[in-house]
């Protein structure tokens, strides 16, 4: 009885009011629209930004296959190069014995135009994580991939991205040297838009 007097009352109102009813009628709900994010045009345009950061010589000069950190990018002048001084990866991407990375890398930027850069227990990414030189297809699977993004979900990948000392020197790298794009924040963001778009590789 009372489903009755609501569908009269619909039909009545809603023949008057039409879509703005019909919208709030529970027996008629507006076909579901997805959030923008979930577009995979949008989550394509989403990596192509972190492409730009993960490739950008701030963070792949680290983030290396061999054993050998990378002075690329123009305060480096045309040639890339690999870091002078002979430094090699070492024991957990510290450097050798004789040479460790904190040897010169200290806690903070040296002032100087080509003094050493700094930021917290400084050290090479696992060659697992490797980004330089790589296609953004590759790139993208590798920060999919557990095996070989640190066990992170992209969740984790995000917070790493928005609280890492070694990721936040990449947008304030001292004198000479070009930041990342961007922000912390706005890569963080960036990357959760991509994973509610179902994190969609080029190519894929
Ligand atoms: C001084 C070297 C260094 C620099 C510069 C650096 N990283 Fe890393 N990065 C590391 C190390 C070391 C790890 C491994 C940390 C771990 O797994 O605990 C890592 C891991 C990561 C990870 C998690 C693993 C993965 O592959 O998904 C992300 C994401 C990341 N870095 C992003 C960045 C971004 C973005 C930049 C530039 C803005 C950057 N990093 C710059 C050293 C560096
Ligand atoms: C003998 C001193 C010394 C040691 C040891 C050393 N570095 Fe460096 N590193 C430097 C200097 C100096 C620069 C900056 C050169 C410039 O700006 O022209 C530099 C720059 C870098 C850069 C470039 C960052 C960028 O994108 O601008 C990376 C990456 C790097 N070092 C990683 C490492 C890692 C990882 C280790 C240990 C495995 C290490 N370095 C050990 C002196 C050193």
């Amino acid at each position: 009885m009372r489903n009755l007097t609501y569908l009269s009352f619909a039909a009545i109102f809603g023949a008057c009011a039409g879509l703005a009813l019909a919208q709030d009628t529970p027996a008629a709900p507006p076909p579901a629209k997805p959030p923008a994010a979930a577009d995979p045009a949008n989550g394509l345009a989403a990596w192509d930004k972190l492409f730009a950061v993960f490739s950008h010589p701030r963070c792949a000069n680290c983030h290396v296959e061999d054993d050998r950190p990378r002075w690329s990018g123009s305060h480096y002048g045309a040639e890339q190069r690999v870091h002078a001084f002979n430094i090699q990866r070492g024991v957990g991407g510290r450097g050798s014995a004789g040479l460790r990375c904190t040897s010169c890398h200290f806690e903070n930027n040296s002032a100087v135009l080509h003094g050493p850069p700094g930021a917290h227990d400084w050290h090479l990414a696992p060659a697992s994580m490797a980004w330089f030189g790589k296609s953004s297809a590759e790139i993208c699977a590798q920060i999919k991939d557990p095996a070989r993004n640190g066990n992170r979900s992209l969740e984790a990948v995000a917070a790493h991205i928005r609280d890492d000392k070694l990721v936040a020197w990449g947008w304030a790298p001292g004198p000479g040297r070009e930041p990342a794009p961007g922000s912390a924040e706005e890569a963080y963001r960036t990357l959760q838009a991509w994973t509610a778009a179902g994190a969609p590789c080029p190519g894929s």
